[in-house]
């Protein structure tokens, strides 16, 4: 590593003491291949120390989980959360966190990023984010597992998995795998058994959109349903119609328009809600549950809205930058900063995301009347996600021209935390419980992980954040840990702050440092038939039964 590197990242980790500069120094000296990462923190495994005890004791915070919250210690033990409530003693051998006037709360799960993707074609083929630093980046805003698209290759889904298992070797934090389906053939029926019944994959994304590159047609997504109920597997769409927004893209072209302003014009919120529509209906009509990613408009909410009113098993995942942003940037004249909204669906006009976070805080988009455990109450389930798919100043250059050729994505994996928290809960929107609820719980519940995850509970596993509501957070590409040199929430001051967070029961983020672990992370299995599927075969049958009988005709004599 060059000097001029050195002194560069001095600069943008100034908050970082320079002790783990020289660590870093170290780090790069060492033969693992993922040391040189460019990340200036300490890497554990790298020549970086790994102080943390494996004994930890959480002290009078106020302990949060989606059902309940009280004042209370946590005790971790060896990665596990071992014991929660007031006044546990321990020996001088435990580590003790004072959290007192602090909230103690699962790390957040998220449950869309796309870390180390091949997409569209770019020179730079890849999000600049791979799994060492778009983790890193998440356990420094409280995001302790996440949940990543496995892309096949040339269509096949073990190589796509295989592909993937390699790219999350330098994990530091536990992570999970959802499927993209991009063609149909039985090899492709055939895998995805496998893929639910020996990799630990229960969700199978479908896109509606991206023609000419990963779109599939409404026959392929039946196919992909009806497989998808026969394994308790969750299908998830992207839903725009992908045909119109060619069409549309042609008709900014035509007009001049080719700037990133042309992205928002040429995919306007009616090709959203047609396709969510469409998806739910089919969905309906197969039945059996769907997911559907990044809800980006009010049009596509009340769809959603609907079919949930009547009963349909539909689940709307709202990402932070549909919540807290505005298409306004996509129009800035300055190219670099236009260009770094563009993602799809695209970031709305005003008032779709204020929309979405009232959606979010009534619970329209998720959850059904469920008894959580410990509780005897029915409560509302609500999740938020990032679609974390980052790409750099350069790489999004590639459609300084077109817009067509702007890669799609935008960053989110360390800012969701702390957006929500501000935008929803400092706000007074939601509770601390439904914080919970929002950024990890009902994940877990949805791809069947709680209460491993997503709770703080004896049994689970540590993966804890502190976050201190009276402290502030602010935003900047010269501090954030993604690998992205722009950041879509620059500039963003904000109230609560995760002060720590600690990772299967290692301290990873405290005092504005990162020291993580590489290859600490554990691929986390997610069984199939979430409760999203309870009762879904009664429905089949009183399906049938509601079928009028067939007639009897009798062949006329001869
Ligand atoms: O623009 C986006 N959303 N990029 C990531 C791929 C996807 O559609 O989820
Ligand atoms: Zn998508
Ligand atoms: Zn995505």
């Amino acid at each position: 590593m060059g000097f001029v590197n050195l002194l560069t990242m001095a600069k943008r980790f100034s908050g970082i003491i320079a002790i783990l500069l020289l660590l870093r120094l170290t780090t790069a000296a060492a033969s693992h291949e993922f040391c040189d990462a460019g990340m200036g923190y300490n890497v554990v495994g790298c020549g970086g120390s790994d102080s943390s005890s494996r004994r930890i004791l959480i002290k009078g915070g106020t302990v949060v989980n989606a059902h309940h919250q009280e004042v209370a210690d946590v005790y971790i033990d060896d990665g596990i959360i071992a014991d929660v409530k007031p006044n546990i003693k321990v020996g001088d051998e435990v580590a003790v966190i004072d959290a007192t006037g602090k909230f103690v709360m699962p790390g957040g799960i998220d449950p869309h990023t796309h870390l180390e993707m091949e997409f569209m074609g770019t020179d730079s083929t890849e999000t600049i984010d791979d799994f060492f630093s778009g983790q890193a980046a998440a356990l420094a805003g409280g995001t302790t597992m996440h949940i990543d698209f496995v892309m096949p290759v040339n269509g096949s889904l073990s190589l796509g998995f295989k592909a993937y298992v390699e790219k999350a070797k330098k994990s530091c934090m536990d992570y999970g795998f959802h499927m993209t389906i991009t063609k149909w053939d039985d090899t492709v029926a055939r895998e995805m058994e496998i893929m639910v019944k020996e990799k630990g994959i229960n969700s199978f994304k479908f896109f509606l959109a991206y023609k000419g590159i990963v779109m599939i047609n409404d026959e392929l997504l039946l196919e992909g349903l009806k497989k998808c109920k026969s394994l308790g597997a969750l299908a998830m769409v992207h839903a725009e119609n992908g045909d119109a927004v060619f069409e549309g893209q042609k008709r900014m072209i035509e007009l001049g328009i080719t700037g990133p302003e042309g992205h928002a014009l040429s995919r306007p919120p009616l090709l959203e809600a047609e396709a969510t529509a469409r998806a739910i209906r089919l969905a309906g009509f197969i039945n059996t549950p769907l997911y559907i990613v990044h809800v980006m408009s009010i049009d596509a909410m009340e769809e959603i809205a609907k079919a949930r009113k009547l009963g349909q098993r539909v689940v709307g995942e709202p990402v932070v930058s549909g919540l807290v942003l505005n298409d306004s940037g996509l129009w800035d004249p300055d190219f670099n900063i236009a260009a770094k909204f563009v993602m799809s669906p695209p970031i709305r006009a005003p008032g779709h995301g204020r929309a979405l976070q009232a959606a979010v805080s009534m619970g329209v988009l998720q959850g059904f009347h469920v008894v959580p455990e410990n509780t005897g109450k029915s409560a509302f389930g609500k999740l938020v996600g990032t679609d974390h798919c980052t790409f750099n100043s350069t790489q999004k250059a590639f459609g300084i021209d077109d817009f067509r050729k702007i890669p799609n994505g935008v960053n989110g994996i360390e800012e969701r935390m702390h957006l929500v928290w501000d935008t929803m809960v400092a706000s007074g929107k939601i509770s601390v419980t439904d914080y919970v609820r929002i950024t990890s719980t009902e994940c877990a519940r949805i791809f069947n992980i709680y209460p491993k995850k997503g709770a703080i509970l004896p049994g689970s596993d540590a993966d804890i954040i502190i976050l201190n509501p009276n402290s502030s957070f602010q935003i900047s590409s010269n501090s954030h840990h993604s690998r992205s040199d722009t950041n879509v929430y620059e500039g963003w001051i904000g109230k609560g702050k995760v002060e720590i967070t600690i990772v299967g029961g290692r301290i990873v983020w405290e005092n504005n440092e990162l020291k993580v672990n590489l290859g600490s992370g554990k691929y986390i299995k997610m069984p199939p038939f979430n409760y999203l599927f309870d009762g879904i075969e009664k429905a089949d049958v009183s399906y049938i039964s509601s079928l009028r009988a067939p007639v009897n005709r009798f062949k006329a004599m001869q």
